[in-house]
């Protein structure tokens, strides 16, 4: 049974960017079909010029596509990274999430498969509500929410059942082994959670 993930993602310094490229390979390696996807920049030229790290990755991340509507209703699996902003997802994603309004109304978001996933500076610097944040808008899409929990070994060293975060020391460090090792643990377990509720659905 082939599954499509959509793996949608908001990065301006690259960490979100790597986790969700790994993401993306671990979905493929999983056997699914895939879309890598960013969410349409809205900040200013201005303030990114200001910023080398930003203004290097939105260069170097040109080839990727946008995020569509067609890409969340194509989708069984949705894999959702964002950068923490103040404790909170940023505003990039949620205006993308935002969106999503006549999709919603239209009940095309209920079932999909969902987990998600975030870098921020600093280790106690939000990356649990900034998971959260993201969740609740899926609880009002009548998604089913996939954590990691500690299911795996990887997750006694990641640290976060909420979902794979990453510390970056403001967009010094990039993820390392422990990092690409969780994205590719709970994305395995997104896609296999995915094709046992479809297995099901095709025997009721
Ligand atoms: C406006 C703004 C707010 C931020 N808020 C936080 C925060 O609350 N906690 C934190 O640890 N890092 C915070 N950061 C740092 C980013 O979350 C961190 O650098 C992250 O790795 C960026 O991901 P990216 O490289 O994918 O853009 C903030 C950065 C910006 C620009």
């Amino acid at each position: 049974m082939s599954l499509n993930v959509a793996v949608i993602y908001y990065s301006a310094t690259g960490t979100v960017f790597e986790l969700a490229k790994a993401a993306a390979t671990a979905a493929e390696k999983a056997g699914a079909e895939v879309r890598l996807r960013k969410v349409r920049e809205l900040a200013p030229e201005e303030a990114i010029a200001s910023n080398k790290g930003w203004a290097e990755h939105v260069l170097a991340t040109q080839h990727v596509a946008e995020a569509t509507h067609d890409d969340l209703e194509w989708a069984d699996v949705l894999i959702i990274g964002a950068p923490t902003r103040f404790g909170l997802p940023a505003a990039q994603m949620k205006q993308f999430i935002d969106t999503t309004g006549p999709l919603w109304g239209q009940g095309k978001l209920i079932n999909k498969v969902v987990t998600s996933f975030t870098a921020s500076s600093t280790h106690h610097g939000g990356q649990e509500s900034t998971i959260l944040a993201l969740n609740n808008t899926f609880y009002h899409w009548g998604a089913i929410i996939v954590p990691p929990g500690y299911a795996d070994p990887i997750q006694f060293q990641m640290g976060n059942p909420y979902g794979t975060s990453h510390t970056s020391s403001n967009g010094e460090v990039m993820p390392g082994e422990v990092e690409l090792a969780a994205i590719e643990f709970q994305t395995k377990r997104t896609v296999e959670v995915a094709a046992a509720y479809q297995y099901g659905l095709s025997h009721v």
